[in-house]
């Protein structure tokens, strides 16, 4: 089972959007995803109240020491994708979801305050010598505001691609309990997180690249 954390401490950048959208164009092809609620703002659970497919799972989860037996049965259950949504701190949750995770994706909104305010949470995914990729979200239609945050995001470490814009079928989506990719299956937003979960797919199957080994042994 492969197992990918939205974290950052700063509210707002998107994590739940992310974790619903990716959990469901993931569902899209054929995986069984589930979802791990570690906010007891309850953005994930609400969502799942308002959605009649009874998939993806949704498990929530309040302490930090009952993770590692949950994704243990998560696994057991033949799930292949566990997706944990984090709140907007750097908790004791939040860092026992980057420990079990094997991919973090750090979601920033393209403004200095917000890949300012990621920084912590990037210290402490280095610390903690585990793989993470930012994510721009939310990034307007032109400017080059969004190259300038691309360029720093990726000077601080790797950069997911696409970005993803700022599109107001993700808070449909979100306000209906769907994924994006069933709300509108042929907008530009659909195929943003689709080719997202394509670039978050393949770091998730792939080997480490020799770049990330040198940084985990540095690391460890
Ligand atoms: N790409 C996007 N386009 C438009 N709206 C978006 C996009 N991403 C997120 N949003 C909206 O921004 C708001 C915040 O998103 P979300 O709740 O996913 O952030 P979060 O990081 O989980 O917040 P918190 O830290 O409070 O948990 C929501 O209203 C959501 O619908
Ligand atoms: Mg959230």
């Amino acid at each position: 089972m492969h197992v990918l954390a939205l974290v950052t401490q700063k509210g707002g950048s998107g994590k739940s959007t992310l974790a619903t959208g990716l959990a469901v164009a993931a569902m899209g092809e054929g995986k069984r995803v589930a979802l791990i609620e570690a906010d007891p703002q309850g953005t994930i659970s609400k969502w799942k109240e308002r959605r009649t497919n009874p998939y993806p799972h949704v498990e929530c989860l309040a302490d930090p020491d009952e993770i590692e037996r949950l994704i243990a049965r998560l696994e057991a259950e033949g799930i292949w994708l566990t997706i944990i949504d984090t709140a907007a701190t750097n908790n004791a949750l939040a860092m026992r979801a980057i420990v079990e995770t094997d991919f973090c994706l750090i979601p920033a909104r393209p403004t200095p305050a917000d890949i300012e305010a990621a920084i912590p949470t990037l210290i402490a995914i280095r610390r903690l010598g585990r793989r993470f990729a930012f994510v721009l979200n939310q990034t307007p239609p032109r400017g080059c505001r969004v190259s300038e945050a691309g360029a720093s995001l990726n000077s601080l470490g790797c950069l997911a691609l696409p970005y993803i814009g700022q599109r107001n079928d993700h808070q449909d989506a979100l306000g209906l309990g769907l994924g994006v990719t069933e709300f509108a299956p042929a907008g530009k937003a659909s195929e943003e997180i689709r080719s997202l979960w394509g670039w978050v797919s393949q770091q998730l199957t792939a080997g480490l690249s020799d770049h990330e080994q040198i940084v985990l042994k540095a690391v460890s």
